[in-house]
């Protein structure tokens, strides 16, 4: 075959270069937005009187006629097509004459790829942002569940203060919202339409760059020719809010990870999101967190590989920039995969409440509200939280809890402290007067379920 660009060449390529040189292998993921690219093209070019009704529908259905065939398998794609731009356009060509020939005028492969590029990743986002919004409505459901389920707050991984798991949960709700903003925000500031910017320059033929624009379903047209090729940013920027969201994920599959050790016990992971030993016969492994928690290096490395190729890349095209598909392909997928897989595994873990009680009424949990308790009654904090802290000490060696403590010893401690003004300090006193905006007691975490409810409501 000879190459579509091949006009200025006397010899072929060396074969070892074709295949170094092809993206077809890749690229024709996206035969669908190549296609709709083109029709939306050769429209405008009909209207715009730059080719006749006659030869705008026969590219057309010719087109149409490969997309079958593509999709029936019919048509297959071999390194001698080198991108997917010119293996459609050249079995458009052999299709239907020379017609066909028409179809590439006033564009180039340059603006081309980045119009499949932007509508097929502009697809995605939408998958992935239905994918989210499934999740959030699992963690909402999980949030009202456990709303009142007391539960341990960990800071250094140490017992720090009594919440409930519905907390835990919107906690975990408030990342995931951040996520699907961030990538309604990329949706937004990549919906600019790089087409006819051709080459890197425009072009002298009377194009409508609103009418493709309109017809392919973006914002606008690109501002500027030069930056339309050129411009990576809306991969970066996917790839960055890939790379947070699979961190969100990774942090609580981590979580998962060591609440499902026989020490936490905290849940039980279903058994058809576990995974066996070959030789420990008695092993149930939490192999989907652990799996999650490693995808997100391999994201993190997707980002890592394009932000590089941008870095030293002068205006406008290089061919480094076909380097910019496959981690994209990938992030795609594996955010995709994890997503589901997180959400499904979270569904079917039962949390285990009898467990997590058993863990409550150690490490002092109440420590810091009968601090505020007597600041309430009027000792300074700084002085009520050094009483709380020798009376810890004072529980310590004497191998008890706050409760357990007599009048004597608390006054040997402070004079002003009797058992009386401790008060209630049992777990659920201490959880339900939390109750300050964005605090953990039931009360306020449903106060923070309903607006959760009310914005995913407002975006799905
Ligand atoms: N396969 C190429 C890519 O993905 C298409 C653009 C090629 N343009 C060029 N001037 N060689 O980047």
């Amino acid at each position: 075959m000879t190459n579509l660009w091949g006009g200025r060449f006397s010899g072929d390529m060396d074969e070892i270069v074709k295949y170094y040189n092809a993206s077809i292998f890749f690229d024709q993921k996206m035969y669908n937005e190549d296609i709709d690219g083109s029709i939306a093209h050769v429209t405008m070019l009909a209207e715009q009187g730059i080719v006749t009704k006659d030869e705008a529908d026969r590219i057309i259905a010719g087109l149409e006629a490969i997309r079958a065939g593509i999709e029936s398998g019919e048509i297959t794609f071999n390194v001698e097509d080198e991108d997917i731009h010119m293996g459609i356009e050249s079995r458009l060509i052999a299709m239907i004459g020379d017609t066909g020939k028409k179809l590439h005028t006033a564009r180039s492969r340059n603006d081309q790829c980045q119009v499949d590029g932007r509508l097929f990743l502009k697809k995605e986002i939408r998958n992935i942002l239905e994918l989210l919004y499934g999740l959030e409505n699992i963690v909402l459901a999980k949030a009202e569940q456990y709303a009142d389920s007391y539960t341990i707050g960990f800071t250094h991984m140490q017992h720090a203060q009594p919440v409930t798991l519905g907390f835990i949960f919107m906690a975990y709700f408030q990342m995931f919202r951040r996520d699907i903003e961030r990538l309604q925000d990329t949706l937004e500031r990549m919906d600019y339409c790089p087409l006819g910017a051709c080459a890197l320059a425009g072009t002298t033929m009377p194009i409508n760059r609103h009418r493709t624009a309109e017809l392919l379903g973006f914002r606008a047209p690109a501002e500027n020719a030069m930056d339309a090729v050129s411009d990576r940013d809306y991969s970066l920027e996917f790839l960055s809010d890939a790379s947070i969201s699979m961190m969100h994920l990774s942090r609580w599959a981590e979580e998962f990870a060591w609440w499902n050790t026989s020490e936490f016990a905290y849940i039980a992971i279903d058994d058809s999101y576990c995974t066996g030993s070959s030789i420990m016969p008695q092993k149930k492994n939490p192999d989907m967190a652990e799996l999650v928690r490693g995808k997100c290096g391999r994201v993190y490395g997707d980002l890592m590989q394009l932000l590089t190729v941008m870095k030293g890349t002068p205006l406008a095209y290089n061919k480094d920039f076909q380097e910019d598909k496959e981690s994209l392909f990938d992030a795609i997928e594996t955010w995709k995969a994890s997503l589901q897989i997180f959400a499904g595994m979270l569904e079917k873990t039962e949390f285990r409440l009898d467990m997590i009680e058993k863990q409550l009424n150690k490490g002092f949990l109440n420590a810091t509200d009968i601090a505020e308790h007597f600041a309430k009654q009027g000792i300074p904090f700084r002085e009520a939280h050094s009483i709380v802290g020798h009376m810890v000490r004072l529980c310590e060696e004497n191998h008890c809890d706050f409760a357990d403590l007599t009048d004597e010893q608390l006054q040997s401690v402070d004079p002003r402290i009797t058992k009386e003004l401790l008060g209630d300090i049992s777990i659920p006193a201490c959880v339900n007067a939390r109750n300050s905006f964005g605090g953990t007691a039931p009360d306020e975490v449903r106060r923070q379920i309903s607006v959760g409810r009310t914005w995913l409501d407002s975006v799905r």
